[in-house]
This record gives structure tokens, C-alpha cells and sequence, in this order.
């Protein structure tokens, strides 16, 4: 007999034993389950309870029905609701994975779970202009507490996608341009949402960077490009915020589908980055068994792969198929042992088991101050003219103007909407067709900012029209000190947008306002950049992007100078089209699910990287924006040897109390001219005050990915760097000599 036997038969004899005292019993089940020893380590829990499982156990781990009623879908039983679900194994107490997106705030797709509101963080792109790892910590561990208090257990959180293109239609659910911040801040909000013993999925992996032909579109990209850009992303934020798994994406990447990718799923994330956690798919990403063999470890949205699988050639491939597979032994047993020891893994590792998530009441109020603080810190300000902003609360007259300004404030379309707890100020269905079209409504969250002026201001200062005729609209501009135009930009998951325009004939609605009053400010709340032909004309400009269920209160603190601004742009606003890497989206031209290509020729030259290449002079740089203080730089000292620091001083010369975000950018490595952010830092100084600043560089951020070599090379030489305000801002430099060094991928 087996210790393990002899362990169990005297638990089943102590639990069948009427006069066992409680505290046996119980330490019974626990030997009886030696994986609940929470002394053991993730790893030693999973083996343990990995090797109990039958082989239909495990099939009933590895693929699972979404849960939301999406193309006629049933909520599984036992589903809490929301994106997905995996039964659990009620025999050996594994628990139900209950998944739901939560880019930016627990969603709720379809109202599957009705009453049950979240709170709604900024965009992606605004939590990116704070440049602030304790922000995104922040909001993460927000996020978690409400999941983990609706009885939801694994987040599809985490898109690190990089901008490639600004007209991406979920771009506004990401980070940003570039791979060092998108993967710190990508990284915090992973930890902050596991520190409360929730899984955090990372997505999409990988080169997910546009929407239109999401699901067939072939991505061409080289290797060492790949890694020192859309890879290096993911890289960082899986070594920062250690996720429990990876969502592979629905595009092609060289030829193969990223859910049936060998080259990034096992040797990219396997091998090369030895990632211990597990690979889901997207919703309707897998395109057959082989998938497993290829490194993915679990089918999510089973049905969208049956249902929307050309010439009906589809199925739910990770149940019956994957088990013929297995029989038959064309997918190699140990490898579903892996799958299941990689998600028992991370279970074990967030928490899963040891404080399962169970409903609890949320502290709403407590997490309205997080997103207001968080949308309040991520709102840019691009232009003051004569210093217009911030704006006395007394002895001026405003009109405020369009963008639905007296309902609420914009959110973003698509699987990472959130139902917040304000409810919405408006719905707007706006319909259209597609796999999309039942998301296509645009949802404005009850924070007006309209409201939020006026009382600042007094209600009797301040004037509303809706926008709909510029004319009208600037009649009654004319009539107050001040006019503020709200301009919004929907954008959504599923769909690009076709041009950097603002829609429905805005441009023309600031041009008339602007004409007819001087003071014009023009608050964004956008998805991205977009063009602004108008700019000379208006006073102020404040991009707010999507600023979260308490945004109107917070872009009012702006306007009023309560808060004073501290973000940054995370992305490069165009001057025009000609500064757009494709003219036209590839496959825009055909309909949904056809064929389509796309070369990244920029390789990992994104963004500032491309401009600083080109030389072209954007309409306004990354790492770009302003402040009712003003900060400068001095006493720069760099450091070489194994890699490079680079210390300076940072002064408030302003008047008022501020937030600065200088930067650090490689400009010459070795001989070779280039431009690279390698750090930066959030500082928080009174007027007058003086800070010394430290940045290190990572030497992936100094050197290049030798394919050849299968190793990031950092050459020996002269290394120069620049300290600015921004990508275009780089008078402070300096450099230090750097030795060569190789380290592992
Ligand atoms: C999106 C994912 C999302 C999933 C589940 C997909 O359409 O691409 O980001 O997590 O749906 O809702």
C-alpha cells in the first residue's frame, strides 16, 4: 500500500466515524488533498493534483463556453456570467474558472448579469499618460477587488498591443507606442489585479495591432523586430506582473495563426521566457487539434469556433476532437498533462484555492476616488494659449458645448465595456453588422462634465448647447467670456477608424465656436489621436481620451486648475495622412473575414522611433504635454560600464505644485543613431523645489536582438542619451561608454 492509499483509507475511516471530533476531519480532507498545503509551492501543488486527474478531467479543463448570451448563446450552468467559463472538478475541490474581460473595469457583456454594475477605469491609452506604475497598480488591484467580490476568478486583462497604427479601434483599450511603458504599466495593473487572488490574462498575443480583418489577417514581421517591439511589451509586463496566462491572438503572425503558432507560443513564450502559466485562446481563435501540439493550452468561447469557421468547416476542437487526438496519440498525452499542470499552476499561484473569489459587498465610493484619480492624472494638456487654462471659478461666463457634455462622459465599445455604477447617462445603438454589430452602442458614463462645471463655476455662469448646428452653437459662445467644446471620437473594438477626423462634422463645430469666441478650449474624448485642423484657431486643448465613471468630475478639476496636469502622450498624434504608415488600412476594402496581409516594414521603428527616422514633424510628439507649472533640467551625469545610468535634476520653476514626467531617450548607441526610450520618472515637486533623478537602462533597451546569435547584443562603444520633456524635446545629453554584453532572449 502507498502512503498516499494508506493516507486516504484512515481520512475515509476518520470521516466516516460518527465520533470523530470536527478538527480531524477536516485534517483528514486535508491529507487526503496534500495539494492544499499552502507550505507547497505552486509548482509542487500543481504536480500533486495534476497527476489525479482522468482523462476526461482533463478535457473538461482545457476548453470551455462563453458566457454571455453572444450569437445565441445559453449561460452554462454554474456560470456567474460573463465572457467564459471552465467547469471545475467538485471531486478534488478544483474550482470553476468564472472569466470576464475587465481591460478597464469588470464587464458585463449584454447585461448577462443584470443589476451587478462595476466601476469604469480610464482607457488604456489614458492610464498610459499618467506614466505612473503605481497608478496602473492601482487601478488593477480596483479591478480585482470588484471581481473577486462578484465571484469572477480569472481577468482577461492586460492588452499590451502596441499603437502601430493610430487609427487601431482598440488602441484605446492599450498602452501606447511604446514597449518599455506599455510593459511596466501593463506589468503593475497584472499585479495589482493578482495581489487580490484573481488570475490576470495578458492579450493578444501577439501583433494584434489592428482590427479590421482581425481574424484572418496574415501579419509579416521579422524575428528580431518582433522582439524588440510587440514581444518586448509582453516581455516586460509578464516579467513585472507575472500572469497567469497569456491570450493568443486571433491574427496570423508569418504564415500561422497566433493560437497555432509554434514559434510564439513555444518557443517565444515557453522556452525562450520558460513562462510557467497557460494560453487561452481568444474568443473563436483555434483552428484545429494541432493547436495543442503548437502551445495552447485551453479553447475559450468554444462556440464562436464551431459557428464561425468558413464553409461550416468548424468545431468546439478541444473536446471531442482533442480526446480522439490524445487516443489515437497524435497529441502526445504529456502535453494534455501540460496544459492542465500549467492552469492548475497559476490557479495555485493566485490564489485561486486558497481564498476563492465569493460575493462581498464593494466599496463604490472608495473606488470612484481610484478612477477619478486615475482619469484626473491621464488627461493631457496640449495647448494654453496666454495661459486660458485653468479657469477662475468666479466672474466668468462659459458656454459649454456638444459631446453629450450634460449626460456623461464617452467609454469605449466592445468586450472591455463597462456597465458602471452611475448607470449610463446615455445609450446610443448605433447598429451595423458583424461579429461586432451587437456591441456597436456607444455608452456614455452618468459623469456630466457639464454638471461638474457648473458647480465649480454656479449654475447661472454657465450656458449649454448641444452642438448640433455650429452656427447656432457659436451665437451663444459669443455670449459668454469662455466656450467649451466637448469633441468625441467612438471608437470600438471589431472595427478601425477609417480617417483621424472627429465625426459627425465637429471640426466644423470648433471652427464656428472658435471664430466666435476666442477663449475656446476643446476638451478630447477620444479613442486616439485625431486630427486638428482647427488648432491655431482655439485657445486650449485638453485630451481626456475615455476618462472613466467619474471622468466629468475630473476633466472639470483640470479646467479649474483643482488638479494640475501631469499626463503625457503614450502616442504620437499625426500632423497628417501622409505621416500615417499605410494610406488605407489593409483589407478595409473587402468584407469581414476575408484574406488580407500586412507588412511591417517600420520593423521596431514604432511611432517616435519611425518619426525620429523620417524626420517628419508630428502634430504633437510622444511623451508630449503640458503643465500649469513649468519644470526644467539640469546637472546630467551618465554612468557606463555593464549598462547605462543617467542621473539629473528636475526643477519646479512654476508656481504651483506639479507632477513632471521627464524622459530618457537613447539617441546614438555605439556609433548608430537612434532614438529609444529607456526611462523616466514621475515626480511630484512644490514650486521651487529641486529632485535628483535616477534612470537605469535595461540593456535589451540599449542593444538589439541578434537572431543569429539568439541573444540580445549590447556592442561596445560610446552610447549618447538625451533627458527631455518629450520625444521631440532633447536638449539635456550626455553619454558614457558601455561594454559589450549578450544575455539570453
Ligand atoms: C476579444 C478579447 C476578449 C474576448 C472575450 C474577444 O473578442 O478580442 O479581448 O477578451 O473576446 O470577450
Amino acid at each position: 500500500m502507498t502512503d498516499r492509499m494508506r493516507r486516504l483509507l484512515l481520512g475515509t475511516a476518520l470521516s466516516l466515524s460518527l465520533a470523530a471530533p470536527l478538527a480531524t476531519t477536516a485534517l483528514a480532507a486535508e491529507a487526503a488533498r496534500p495539494w492544499m498545503d499552502t507550505k507547497l509551492s505552486p509548482d509542487q501543488r500543481a504536480d500533486l493534483l495534476n497527476k489525479e486527474l482522468t482523462l476526461d478531467e482533463r478535457i473538461g479543463l482545457v476548453h470551455g463556453p462563453m458566457a454571455m448570451p453572444f450569437l445565441g448563446a445559453k449561460l452554462p450552468e454554474g456560470a456567474i456570467g460573463s465572457a467564459g467559463y471552465i467547469p471545475g472538478v467538485p471531486r478534488l475541490g478544483i474550482p470553476a474558472l468564472q472569466e470576464s474581460d475587465a481591460s478597464l473595469g469588470v464587464a458585463n457583456p449584454m447585461n448577462v448579469r443584470p443589476g451587478d454594475p462595476s466601476t469604469a477605469l480610464p482607457s488604456g491609452l489614458s492610464l498610459a499618460s499618467t506614466w505612473n506604475p503605481e497608478t496602473a497598480y492601482k487601478g488593477g488591484a480596483m479591478i480585482g477587488k470588484e471581481a473577486h467580490a462578484k465571484g469572477l476568478n480569472v481577468l482577461l486583462a492586460g492588452g499590451v498591443n502596441l499603437a502601430r497604427d493610430p487609427r487601431n479601434g482598440r488602441n484605446f483599450e492599450y498602452l501606447g507606442e511604446d514597449p518599455l511603458l506599455a510593459g511596466t504599466l501593463g506589468g503593475e495593473s497584472i499585479r495589482g489585479i493578482q495581489d487580490q487572488n484573481v488570475v490576470s490574462t495578458i492579450k493578444h498575443f501577439a501583433v494584434n495591432d489592428q482590427e479590421t480583418q482581425r481574424m484572418t489577417i496574415d501579419v509579416k514581421i521579422g524575428e528580431a523586430a518582433a522582439r524588440e517591439s510587440d514581444l518586448l511589451a509582453f516581455q516586460i509586463a509578464i516579467e513585472k506582473g507575472k500572469p497567469g496566462s497569456v491570450m493568443c491572438a486571433y491574427n496570423k503572425v508569418n504564415g500561422a495563426y497566433a493560437c497555432d503558432n509554434p514559434f510564439l507560443l513555444n518557443k517565444v513564450l515557453k522556452t525562450d521566457w520558460a513562462y510557467p502559466g497557460w494560453v487561452m485562446s481568444d474568443w473563436g481563435a483555434v483552428h484545429g487539434v494541432e493547436a495543442a501540439v503548437n502551445g495552447l493550452d485551453q479553447e475559450s468561447g468554444e462556440q464562436i469556433d464551431a459557428l464561425l469557421a468558413p464553409g461550416g468547416a468548424g468545431k468546439v476542437w478541444f473536446n471531442e476532437p482533442l480526446k480522439a487526438a490524445i487516443q489515437d496519440k497524435t497529441v502526445p498525452a504529456e502535453r494534455l498533462s501540460d496544459m492542465t499542470r500549467r492552469i492548475l499552476r497559476s490557479m495555485f499561484a493566485a490564489g485561486l484555492f486558497d481564498n476563492p473569489a465569493a460575493k462581498a459587498p464593494i466599496d463604490f465610493d472608495a473606488h470612484a476616488q481610484v478612477t477619478k484619480a486615475a482619469g484626473t492624472e491621464g488627461i493631457v494638456l496640449l495647448k494654453n494659449k496666454g495661459d486660458v487654462l485653468p479657469l477662475a471659478t468666479k466672474g466668468k461666463t462659459i458656454t459649454v458645448i456638444g459631446g453629450f457634455a450634460n449626460a456623461g462622459v464617452l467609454s469605449g465599445g466592445g468586450s472591455s465595456q463597462v456597465v458602471s455604477d452611475g448607470g449610463p447617462g446615455a445609450s446610443i445603438p448605433l447598429g451595423g453588422d458583424g461579429m461586432m454589430g451587437p456591441f456597436r452602442t456607444v455608452v456614455y458614463h452618468a459623469s456630466s462634465p457639464l454638471k461638474a462645471i457648473r458647480a465649480k463655476a454656479g449654475e447661472k455662469a454657465v450656458r449649454f448647447n448641444d452642438g448640433s448646428y455650429p452656427a447656432e452653437a457659436a451665437a451663444v459662445a459669443k455670449t459668454t467670456n469662455v466656450a467649451i467644446v466637448f469633441a468625441t471620437q467612438w471608437m470600438s473594438e471589431g472595427a478601425d477608424a477609417p480617417d483621424l477626423s472627429l465625426p459627425n462634422g465637429q471640426d466644423a463645430l470648433i471652427a464656428a465656436v472658435a471664430a466666435a469666441n476666442p477663449n475656446t478650449i476643446v476638451v478630447l474624448e477620444t479613442g486616439g489621436p485625431v486630427h486638428m485642423p482647427w488648432l491655431d484657431k482655439v485657445a486650449g486643448v485638453v485630451e481626456a481620451w475615455y476618462p472613466g465613471s467619474r471622468g466629468g468630475e475630473a476633466i472639470a478639476d483640470i479646467l479649474f486648475g483643482d488638479a494640475n496636469p501631469s499626463g503625457r502622450l503614450p502616442i504620437t498624434f499625426p500632423a497628417d495622412d501622409s505621416q500615417l504608415l499605410h494610406k488605407d488600412i489593409p483589407g478595409a476594402d473587402k468584407p469581414e473575414f476575408s484574406p488580407a496581409e500586412i507588412t511591417y516594414t517600420e520593423g521596431a521603428d514604432i511611432g517616435y522611433r519611425r518619426y525620429a527616422k523620417t524626420g517628419a514633424k508630428p502634430l504633437f510628439p510622444f511623451g508630449y504635454g503640458l503643465s500649469y507649472s513649468h519644470f526644467s533640467y539640469g546637472d546630467v551625469k551618465v554612468t557606463g560600464g555593464d549598462t547605462l545610468t543617467v542621473s539629473f535634476e528636475v526643477t519646479n520653476t512654476g508656481k504651483r505644485p506639479g507632477q513632471d514626467v521627464p524622459q530618457v531617450y537613447l539617441t546614438n548607441a555605439a556609433g548608430t543613431k537612434t532614438q529609444r526610450l529607456i526611462g523616466w520618472s514621475k515626480v511630484a515637486l512644490a514650486p521651487g523645489e529641486k529632485k535628483r533623478v535616477t534612470v537605469t537602462a535595461d540593456t535589451r533597451l540599449l542593444g538589439s536582438f541578434d537572431e543569429a546569435a539568439h541573444a540580445w547584443q549590447v556592442k561596445a562603444g560610446e552610447y549618447q542619451v538625451a533627458v527631455g520633456a518629450s520625444a521631440t524635446d532633447l536638449d539635456l545629453k550626455g553619454g558614457a561608454a558601455v561594454k559589450a554584453s549578450t544575455r539570453q532572449p
